[in-house]
C-alpha cells in the first residue's frame, strides 16, 4: 500500500509539493462547482452579518481537496486554521483545550471526524450548538459543572465515511457537502496549473493523458505529473510530451483507465473467482490481501463511479464494462 502510486491517501512524498500546489482562494480552486457555489454564498453572508460561517462537513474519498478547502475557508473568513484529526484527540480535555484556545473566526478542521471517541464527540455538541462547553470541576459530591463560552468559530469536519457519523453529530453541521471526483477537463486544468508552479514544460495532449489516468483525483494527478517529469528528465529532454508520458505511465503500471494492479485484481477476483459476483466487500478484500478500509475508501468509490462494479444487497457485482476491460467473455 505504501508505495502505491495511485493510492489517494496522503504520503510523505506529497509534503513538499502539496504545500506549493494548494490553491489559496476559492477562485483558484478548480472544479467542485456545487460545493464552491454553496460556500461562497454562505461565506459572504456570514461576513456581512459579522458572524462565523456555519459548521461544514466535507465528505468523500481522499485526495479530492477537503483539507485544501478548509485552508481556503479559514483564509476567506480571516481566521486561523487549526488542524487535527479524530484519532489524534484522545481525551475530552484535549478537545476542550483546543476549543478554548481558538479566537473569533478561527476554523477548526477535524479530519477523519468519524473516528472521534464518544466522550470527545459529546464535547462537540454544545460547542457546535451553543458555542459553549461544559466543564466539570472537582470530584464526587463537590463536583459541579460550569459553562465556558467559546469564540465564534467554524468547525470543518472531513470524512471518507459519512455513514459512520452518529446522527447527533451529523445534524449539527449546517453545511453538508459531498466532494465529487473531478472530470477530465478539470484535472487537466489542475495538471497544467501544477506544471506552471513547478516550472515543468508539458504539451497539452500529455496533460490530457495524465488527467485521464488520475482516477478523478487531484492528489493522484499531481503525483503522476511529478513521476512523469522525473522520467522525462532522465529519458528525454525534460519536456513532457504525449509519447513520453505514455511510456512513463506504462512503467508506473497505470493502465488506460487509470487503474493499477489492485484495481485490476479486484475486478479479476470478482469476475474470475466469484463468477462476476455479488461478493461481499470483506470477502473480496480478504481474497486479494488488501485492507478492507483501503478497498472501501480508495478503490471501490472510483470503480463504482466509473460503472465497473455495482452495489447489490449481497455485495459487489462486476458489470459488462469490467468484463470488456479484462477481455473476458460476458457470462449470460
Ligand atoms: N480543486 C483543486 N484545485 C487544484 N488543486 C487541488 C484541488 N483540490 C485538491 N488539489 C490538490 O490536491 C492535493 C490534495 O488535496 P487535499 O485537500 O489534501 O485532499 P483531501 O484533504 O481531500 O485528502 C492538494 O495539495 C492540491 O495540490
Ligand atoms: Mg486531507
Amino acid at each position: 500500500m505504501e508505495d502505491r502510486l495511485v493510492s489517494a491517501s496522503y504520503k510523505n512524498e506529497d509534503i513538499d509539493i502539496e504545500y506549493s500546489l494548494r490553491p489559496q482562494s476559492l477562485n483558484e480552486y478548480i472544479g467542485q462547482k456545487k460545493v464552491k457555489e454553496k460556500l461562497s454564498i454562505f461565506i459572504e453572508a456570514a461576513k456581512n452579518r459579522g458572524e462565523s460561517l456555519d459548521h461544514v462537513l466535507l465528505y468523500g474519498p481522499p485526495g479530492l481537496g477537503k483539507t485544501t478547502l478548509a485552508n481556503i475557508i479559514a483564509k476567506e473568513m480571516g481566521g486561523n486554521l487549526k488542524i487535527t484529526s479524530g484519532p489524534a484527540i484522545e481525551r475530552a480535555g484535549d478537545l476542550a483545550a483546543i476549543l478554548t484556545g481558538l479566537n473569533d473566526f478561527d476554523v477548526l478542521f477535524i479530519d477523519e471526524i468519524h473516528r472521534l471517541s464518544r466522550a470527545v464527540e459529546e464535547i462537540l455538541y454544545p460547542a457546535m450548538e451553543d458555542n459553549a462547553i461544559d466543564i466539570v470541576i472537582g470530584k464526587g459530591a463537590a463536583a459541579k459543572s460550569i459553562r465556558l463560552d467559546l469564540p465564534k468559530f467554524t468547525l470543518i469536519g472531513a470524512t471518507t465515511r459519512v455513514g459512520l457519523l452518529t446522527s447527533p453529530l451529523r445534524d449539527r453541521f449546517g453545511v453538508l457537502s459531498p466532494m465529487e471526483f473531478y472530470d477530465e477537463e478539470e484535472l487537466k486544468e489542475i495538471v497544467i496549473r501544477s506544471s506552471k508552479i513547478l516550472g515543468i514544460e508539458i504539451k497539452e495532449d500529455a496533460a490530457t493523458e495524465i488527467s485521464r489516468r488520475s482516477r478523478g483525483t487531484p492528489r493522484i494527478a499531481n503525483r503522476i505529473l511529478k513521476r512523469v517529469r522525473d522520467y522525462c528528465e532522465v529519458k528525454g529532454d525534460g519536456i513532457i510530451d504525449l509519447s513520453s508520458s505514455k511510456k512513463a505511465l506504462e512503467l508506473l503500471e497505470i493502465d488506460k483507465q487509470g487503474f493499477d494492479r489492485i484495481d485490476n485484481r479486484i475486478l479479476e477476483a470478482i469476475v474470475d473467482n466469484f463468477k462476476g459476483g455479488p461478493v461481499g466487500l470483506e470477502t473480496l478484500a480478504y481474497f486479494i490481501g488488501e485492507e478492507l478500509d483501503t478497498v472501501q475508501d480508495v478503490y471501490e468509490p472510483y470503480l463504482l463511479q466509473k460503472g465497473f462494479i455495482i452495489r447489490m444487497p449481497r455485495g459487489r457485482k462486476a458489470t459488462e464494462k469490467a468484463y470488456k476491460h479484462l477481455k473476458r467473455q460476458v457470462e449470460k
